[in-house]
């Protein structure tokens, strides 16, 4: 199902739909999807994870309008996981979830739910998109469940969460995950193609306070992301990080770029139900369990081509700030 070879179509563009729960790493990534020139940005779901649910359909919108891309559709998902409470990360983004941002009035209300648009948009397309999830998977597998059928329309899902070694919000668990196991096994149960850019990698996709003041030369858009990354980098500071890893973009720039990260072929699935290990992503090199690989784990990352990917994408988004 779905094939992770299918890329150039409208215009050579990869149509990706972005589901998102802004978020610094969420709007640096969203930087990264509208400035690199290499993905058809079909729309851009939300779902509750770093902050509130409805803060991240604000929060997404007013990224967007700072960007120049208010025209692109906006779908709220869900408020919470699919069985647990949500937990934010307010200690991480703040209590709005993106504080640095200004948010423009009279942002766009699109009144579409995530799901209904993941589903019709799949539905309606003659080639099969790309989901880019980096929050927490209940809008996505929420779809599964509800509409079987669209999977078919995947070409596959290239998502931040997860990792093979040590978790962040747990020793066991990364955030994405943890947030919403029960979300998270049925993705890696759908049979879609999965790349996981997991915190193997994206803990090397560092950014560099000296790499922050380049970010903030670039134009109004590169000030933005910079201020986003002030506040950003204080809670990673706070844990002993020289660098701040901007997990989700990463995810975005393996999108367009195999060379981007190291990846490897791995069997995945997700522990649900331990007391310590809930939100852990089992993830089997070896195969050692007898069952078929159904992800590409990225376990390294070119950190210097990503870095220019998004001092790239900032720059091409200059004077794109009408916010
Ligand atoms: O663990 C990092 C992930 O959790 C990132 O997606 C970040 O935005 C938070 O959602
Ligand atoms: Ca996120």
């Amino acid at each position: 199902m779905g094939d992770d070879s299918i890329h150039a179509v409208s215009g050579g563009k990869i149509p990706v739909i972005i589901d998102c729960d802004p978020g610094h790493d969420d709007a640096i990534a969203l930087m990264l999807a509208f400035g690199c020139g290499r993905l058809d940005v079909l729309g851009v779901t939300t779902v509750a994870g770093n902050t509130t649910g409805e803060n991240a359909y604000r929060n997404a919108r007013a990224v967007l309008a700072h960007i120049g891309a208010e025209d692109v559709p906006v779908a709220r998902g869900a408020d919470g996981p699919i069985l647990r409470s949500l937990h934010t990360s307010r200690d991480v983004h703040g209590e709005s979830g993106l504080v640095g941002i200004t948010v423009p009035p009279g942002l766009r209300e699109w009144g579409m739910n995530a799901v209904e648009f993941l589903s019709s948009t799949l539905r309606k397309s003659e080639t099969r998109i790309v989901l880019v999830p980096t929050g927490p998977l209940t809008n996505i597998a929420i779809a599964f469940l509800a509409f079987p059928d669209i999977k078919e329309k995947v070409g596959r899902i290239v998502l931040m969460g997860g990792a093979a070694g040590q978790g962040n919000v747990t020793p066991s668990s990364e955030y994405n995950i943890y947030a919403d196991p029960e979300a998270a096994r049925i993705v890696f149960r759908s049979g879609v193609p999965i790349t996981m850019i997991g915190l193997d990698a994206t803990h090397k996709a560092l950014v560099y306070p000296s790499e922050v003041e380049e970010m903030r030369k670039t134009g109004a858009v590169g000030a933005l992301a910079a201020r986003l990354m002030d506040f950003y980098s204080l809670a990673y500071r706070a844990r002993g990080f020289e660098g701040t890893p901007v997990h989700d973009a990463l995810a975005v720039a393996a999108v367009f770029d195999d060379e981007v990260v190291e990846t490897r072929y791995a069997h995945v699935d997700v522990e649900t139900c331990g007391e310590l290990t809930a939100g852990r992503t089992v993830v089997d090199f070896r195969s050692a369990g007898g069952k078929v690989p159904n992800a590409k784990v990225a376990v390294g990352v070119d950190r210097e081509r990503f870095l220019g990917h998004l001092m790239g994408a900032l720059a091409a988004l200059e004077g794109a700030n009408p916010a």
